[in-house]
């Protein structure tokens, strides 16, 4: 089975971190609008100024400013939803190339929005690079899938999240208002976008099709084989090429699962529930709400320097992401997800204490620090990576693609309504706003342990037999526990 090895080639390091610019981009732009928000608000408020002689009210401040952050989602849907169509047509390589025609349209909009006077250039620049993110996260893990020898196919997968984290990282550092978060250098903030997009530009052409490409899709055997070739180091890659062919001959067996077959069919009902409500659980969650507004409620919670706790926050994400790779792959998927939604619950309701009790205690505003960077980092443990790796797990090669699809639309779904609601929510219910969140998560807590099997180390027969003894049963005959050392058991 090795015949390309552990090693990891310069070729496969440059495929797989000029890909993972794409994973940059999304978490650049997840990030870009929370700490500049007042300074923008107040360029909204001055064209309205200039163009209706009357200053803005607040509501439809909020509401601008609520379309300008949230519609990034909308984009978002119609790219996860177009990933299909380019990845067959043009090839994964490719197909990264032109989605960065959307990077350079959106930073040129978002960018002269300013000079132009004009929201509604970043409102359509916030849609046109949430298009090129939902491209660019159907894209990046396929394509990284396809390059990485099966041994680190993990390992290479998890530098995505890792790259969208450092994204928002790196977008709260520059978002400092003695960097670029300022008044005057807002649009250059947003616009920055365009040179992730150039160094790709330049990298890609360097970097070989996939491989998968080119033997499945295309039937091209001989430049799949020299691209292995130059990927794994070794001059025998037969044993690579024989897997990609047993893999095919698989999904030719297996029909394909359309979305509709997928909703019909009592056999996914149960699995189907599972992947839709675990991707509610990652964004209703509350953490967008978070990365989108993380400033804002800093600063309510008077703390003095708040974008230096919202780079803060992003530093703990990007550290519990690392610890989270190494946890994911050995503690069962069940456990952590639980674990995950309790700490942000239990980190929610700190948040509220804290908010409430402010006015009677100024050091509440340390513990809101502290309750904001416990959420983040029970997000990475649990609801971050989890419900991707589920979605996978429960469903075989015929109705992947359709689940995946699914599970995509709820999840940038949920990411559109908790972006276009916290502040209208915030508003109303002030420092309690939180609570929502908690009761939300115990939800999830409730349903993950009643419905949710343990899918680490278990075949997908395994796991579709389990549904099918539930279902048929009706009882607790599958119990969560009895499937958790099920999972355990296989594991050796
Ligand atoms: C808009 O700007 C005016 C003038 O600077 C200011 O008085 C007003 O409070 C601002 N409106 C909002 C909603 O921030």
């Amino acid at each position: 089975m090795d015949s390309g090895g552990k090693h990891v080639t310069l070729q496969l390091m440059l495929a797989v971190g000029t890909a993972v610019i794409g994973s940059l981009q999304f978490g650049y732009n997840t990030g870009v609008i929370n700490a500049p928000q007042k300074i923008i608000q107040a360029f909204y408020n001055e064209t309205w100024f200039d163009r209706y002689s009357s200053p803005i009210s607040e509501t439809q401040l909020t509401t601008l400013w609520a379309i300008s952050v949230a519609i990034f989602s909308i984009g978002g849907i119609f790219g996860s939803f177009s990933v299909g169509l380019f990845v067959n047509r043009f090839g994964r390589r490719n197909s990264m190339m032109l989605a960065n025609v959307l990077a350079f349209i959106a930073a040129a909009l978002m960018g002269f929005s300013k000079i132009g006077g004009s929201w509604e250039m970043l409102i359509i620049g916030r849609f046109v690079v949430g298009l090129y993110s939902g491209l660019s996260t159907g894209f990046v893990p396929m394509y990284v899938g396809e390059i990485s020898p099966t041994a680190l196919r993990g390992a290479l997968g998890t530098l995505h999240q890792l790259g969208v984290v450092i994204g928002i990282l790196l977008a709260q550092v520059f978002g400092i208002d003695s960097i670029m978060g300022n008044a005057a250098l807002w649009p250059l903030l947003l616009g920055l976008t365009f040179i992730p997009a150039v160094v790709q530009c330049i990298l890609l052409p360097l970097c070989p099709e996939s491989p998968r490409y080119l033997l499945i899709n295309c039937n091209e055997e001989n430049k799949a084989k020299s691209v292995l070739k130059k990927l794994r180091g070794v001059t025998d890659v037969s044993a690579d090429l024989q897997e990609m062919k047993e893999e095919s001959r698989q999904m030719m067996q297996e029909n394909k699962v359309t979305i509709a077959e997928l909703f019909r069919s009592p056999l996914y009902r149960q699995p189907l529930l599972i992947a839709v409500v675990l991707q509610l659980s990652q964004q209703l969650s509350g953490i967008n709400a978070v990365f989108y507004y993380s400033t804002d409620i800093f600063s309510k919670a008077g703390v003095e320097q708040p974008v230096y706790a919202t780079i803060g926050a992003g530093a703990v994400n990007t550290a519990f992401t690392v610890v989270s790779l190494f946890v994911v792959e050995r503690a069962g998927r069940r456990s952590l997800h639980l674990l995950g939604l309790l700490g942000m619950a239990g980190s929610a309701v700190l948040m509220t204490i804290a908010l409430a009790l402010l006015d009677k205690l100024a050091w509440m505003s340390y513990i809101s620090i502290v309750a904001v960077f416990a959420f983040v980092a029970f997000f990475e443990i649990g609801p971050g990576p989890i419900p991707w790796f589920i979605v996978a797990e429960l469903f075989s090669q015929g109705p992947r693609p359709a689940a995946i699809a699914v599970a995509g639309f709820s999840n940038w779904t949920a990411n559109f309504i908790v972006g276009m609601c916290f502040p209208y929510v915030e508003k109303l219910c002030g420092s309690y706003v939180f609570i929502i969140f908690t009761l939300l998560l115990l939800g999830f807590f409730i349903f993950t342990y009643f419905k949710v099997p343990e899918t680490k180390g278990r075949t997908f027969d395994e796991i579709a037999a389990g549904f099918r003894q539930t279902a048929a049963s009706g009882v607790e005959k599958n119990s969560p526990e009895e499937l958790n050392s099920l999972g355990a058991d296989s594991q050796l």
